[in-house]
């Protein structure tokens, strides 16, 4: 089964050259929490650019359930806020989808309200770690009760009287910084996040558009995050950037077939999310930046892709991780193709995305003749250079929209192409997705069942 239905069989053939204009969908980070924050403000709030991908539908749907008006008109998404501390207790289950994302953050926002709430999803969000945003929750004085081991489906009972919070994280994750500024919006005082390693900064920036005071100070311990409690948030009009997440697939599918030239205009390069493109130039990829520019306080530029014959595998610095985290599945699609190996350490945080994406990585890859090795932080990808990619097997997606997208682009390059069960996950995040890669010439497609 599919997150939303019934499995979607898919497969990529071996495709190319690819040519033209990819124009890729709105951000998700960034669509969730114009959702949120809209919900969080009092008045109206106009959204432009949305991605109408699944996970953000389900915030959208789950704002109405806190009392917040959400809805479309024409290519606008309107959001009608209750104001901090408006939430009211909702009526019905809060189903998540697959939003790992949408939960988090959500469960923030309620969380110093006096309201309870219960929160599911699909069995992949099920199955993820809920504790990393409960138990500094529990420090604003909310309580959660959830499956053993802190999974969903779980209740959260928002603090009557919150407090404020000083936290540090204990794992790079912007989902967790953002769940705790969201609870500090409707505590008194100051909220303080103390993150070691420098995460997506939408959430910061976002705050102080709607009004927020944020302060944020790079100290040698980390990045320190500073939000003064029980602001007013004002209604914003937001024009969402594209999402280099999923500029990621066109730029790496053509950066892998032949004779490829492929431009993805108007991408978000916020250095919190660039690390993919940085890492793919260093391993000799003809990507480049066109028309570089700012727009709304956030670096933006045209990508320009080409195909890259002498891809080369390197080691990406563990530094980095966090500004890519989302896209090692595609790069490890990538590092099958250069000659030597492509070694990723410091990316323990795999492990609990929508699935063991090390692991499911390695499996396909592997089914496909390429070499793997892994540990629990770490693994390496023995690149077989083009020309000797065979592929030609069906990967398990696992409810997992990356895994399945950097399967398909895998399959774009290799011989016999590449098979995966399930397709239907794409929709959670990139939508359009098929006939976006199918206009530029890649031969992918939904298989018959
Ligand atoms: C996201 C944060 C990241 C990322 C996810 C989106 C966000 O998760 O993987 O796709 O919008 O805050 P973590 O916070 O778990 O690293």
């Amino acid at each position: 089964m599919s997150a939303h239905g019934p499995a979607i069989p898919m497969i990529a053939r071996k495709s190319g050259p690819l040519n033209g204009t990819a124009e890729v969908p709105g951000d998700k980070s960034i669509s969730h929490r114009a959702l949120i924050l809209g919900a969080l403000s009092v008045g109206e709030t106009r959204v432009t650019g949305l991605l109408e991908g699944q996970d953000v539908l389900d915030t959208g749907r789950a704002m109405r359930a806190f009392g917040a008006e959400v809805f479309r008109d024409g290519a606008t998404w309107v959001v009608h806020g209750v104001g901090v501390g408006g939430f009211m207790e909702p009526d019905q289950v809060i189903d998540c989808g697959n939003s790992g994302t949408g939960v988090r953050l959500i469960m923030g926002a309620m969380a110093t309200s006096p309201i309870a709430a219960t929160f599911t999803g699909d069995a992949s969000l099920n199955s993820r770690p809920m504790a990393r945003v409960t138990d500094p929750l529990a420090l604003f004085g909310a309580q959660a009760m959830g499956r053993t081991g802190g999974r969903l489906p779980m209740t959260i009972r928002g603090a009557e009287r919150p407090l404020p919070v000083r936290y540090e994280t204990p794992v790079p994750s912007a989902q967790v910084k953002s769940a705790v500024l969201l609870a500090g919006l409707n505590a008194p005082g100051e909220t303080v996040v103390l993150e070691a390693e420098a995460t997506r900064d939408h959430s910061e920036r976002m705050l102080v558009g709607f009004g927020a005071e944020v302060d944020v100070e790079d100290t040698p311990q980390g990045r320190l995050i500073t939000l003064q409690g029980r602001p007013e948030l004002h209604p914003q009009t937001i024009a969402v950037p594209r999402d280099p997440s999923s500029a990621a697939f066109p730029v790496c599918a053509a950066i892998i077939t032949e004779g490829s030239d492929v431009l993805v205009p108007n991408i978000g390069l916020n250095p919190t999310r660039a690390g993919l493109f940085t890492t793919l130039r260093e391993m000799g990829a003809d990507l480049t930046y066109e028309n570089e520019r700012e727009e709304g306080g956030e670096p933006v530029a045209d990508l320009r892709a080409r195909f890259s014959p002498d891809l080369k595998g390197i080691e990406v610095p563990a530094e980095r991780a966090a500004s890519m985290i989302d896209e090692y599945p595609v790069l490890s699609a990538v590092a099958a193709y250069a000659e030597g190996a492509t070694y990723m350490p410091g990316v323990k945080e795999l492990r609990v995305k929508e699935s063991d994406r090390i692991d499911a990585m390695a499996e396909g890859l592997r089914a496909n003749g390429i070499e793997v090795d892994e540990g629990e932080d770490w693994w390496r990808v023995h690149g077989r250079g083009f020309g000797d990619v065979t592929g030609g097997a069906t990967v398990a997606s696992r409810l997992d929209h990356r895994i399945a997208m950097s399967f398909l682009v895998f399959g774009m390059a290799a011989e016999k192409g590449c098979r995966v069960d399930d397709g239907g996950p794409i929709a959670t995040s990139f939508p359009i997705f098929e006939p976006l890669m199918t206009a530029l010439g890649a031969t992918v497609e939904r298989e018959a069942t």
